[in-house]
């Protein structure tokens, strides 16, 4: 198809994760071995833009990178354009200006028709506002908690949960031969399709998500019936975001100069502690934490990626401006950034792995039942 895009920028935000660089390498390839179109890439996200960090990236520059994890531009999630940090008061609190038209001067300066924006919600809600500025974005949605809407599925995730479940595998031995409960908690803030799937996949006895708020005297026993029964261990697998009924989340630290300032993590400890101090069981708690985002990207991922990179292309090259590609029901399709902003795509609670997980007699912490 011919096309009047000369040159298009490249950039990834938010949180890094597996996969990131396969992207890159397809949107390369596709854009200069399809199209004739440049492709410049823009360092550390919507910083690179603000701060004029841009630069051609060749194919030669895509080589042997598929199977390297993180992201070659680099990425942060703290900065956002319409809050940019320069200075803190006395007190740190930081002082923000906005810097957007420092981005527009940027993008005119080295003639990018349009940008793709590989990265997650605060990316994508970042590409929602500057498209009322006239800049033209497509999306590739990432994130290992795989909660963007209008996507059945976001690269990272799947890789994210072979390690996971490798966790929860050798958790798993350890925890049979000290016959203690031992938690592993994963990330996910909002949703918890990444503890879920981890815990089905490793036959995790309970499985706790954001989107059930659980009760720990259902937890408590869970546990004891199982010591009960001569099951000497007891497995858990606890999103991040995971809460207590009528109770709050843990949050670990908040970033000020973030635009999306609260991290999670902690209430693994706090449910060890409760264990360990309301019942007769002992339990030990792992936080996997960030290296559930590190290394090379498994082969699903690979594959979801480099097609994602491709797709991207296709929507710069068919004008289909500010639109996210998207995997529904197994075909690669599209939906409109706007759409996806702001919002989670949360894990069904009357959803087929949910029914799954109960019918084989996980306790997903809202009710007990012993079924065999
Ligand atoms: O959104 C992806 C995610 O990995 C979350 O699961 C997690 O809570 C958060 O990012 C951690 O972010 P940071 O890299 O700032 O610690």
């Amino acid at each position: 198809m011919a096309t009047n895009i000369k040159r298009i920028g490249v950039l990834t935000g938010g949180g890094d994760c597996a996969g990131l660089n396969a992207v890159i390498r397809a949107v390369v390839r596709s854009a200069v071995g399809e199209h004739q179109i440049e492709v410049f890439g823009i360092e550390d996200g919507f910083l690179g833009l603000i701060e004029d960090r841009v630069h051609p990236l060749t194919v030669a520059d895509t080589a042997d990178i598929m199977t390297r994890g993180g992201t070659i531009l680099g990425t942060t999630n703290r900065v956002s354009p319409r809050q940019f940090v320069t200075g803190y008061d006395a007190d740190g609190t930081p002082q923000f200006i906005d810097v957007t038209d420092r981005v527009l001067t940027h993008i005119k300066q080295h003639q990018l028709d349009g940008l793709v924006a590989i990265g997650g919600d605060g990316t994508m809600s970042e590409c929602a506002r500057l498209a009322g500025h006239g800049v033209r974005c497509v999306g590739v949605p990432k994130t290992i908690d795989n909660d963007i809407m209008h996507t059945d599925v976001t690269f990272g995730f799947q890789t994210a949960v072979e390690i996971a479940t490798e966790a929860l595998d050798r958790i798993h031995t350890t925890a049979a031969s000290h016959h203690r409960v031992m938690i592993v908690e994963t990330m996910g803030r909002h949703a918890g399709w990444l503890a879920l799937h981890a815990g089905i996949a490793s036959g995790a006895d309970v499985i706790l998500l954001p989107e059930i708020p659980y009760d720990f005297e259902v937890i408590r026993r869970s546990c004891e019936e199982r010591a009960k029964v001569g099951k000497s261990f007891t497995i858990m697998a606890v999103a991040e975001g995971a809460h207590p009924r009528g109770g709050e989340v843990i949050v670990d630290t908040l970033i000020a100069e973030s635009p999306d300032p609260v991290r999670l993590g902690g209430v693994s400890t706090v449910i060890a502690q409760q264990i360990n101090e309301l019942s007769h069981l002992e339990c030990r708690n792992t936080i996997l934490g960030h290296v559930q985002r590190g290394g090379a990207p498994c082969a699903f991922d690979r594959v979801l990626a480099t097609t994602l990179g491709h797709a991207a292309v296709d929507l710069v090259i068919a004008g289909q401006w500010n639109h996210m590609v998207a995997v529904q029901e197994g075909m690669i399709t599209s939906a409109g950034i706007a759409d996806v902003a702001g919002q989670q795509r949360t894990v069904p609670t009357d959803g087929p792995r949910i029914a799954a997980a109960r019918a084989v007699g996980t306790c997903m912490g809202d009710s007990f039942e012993r079924r065999w």
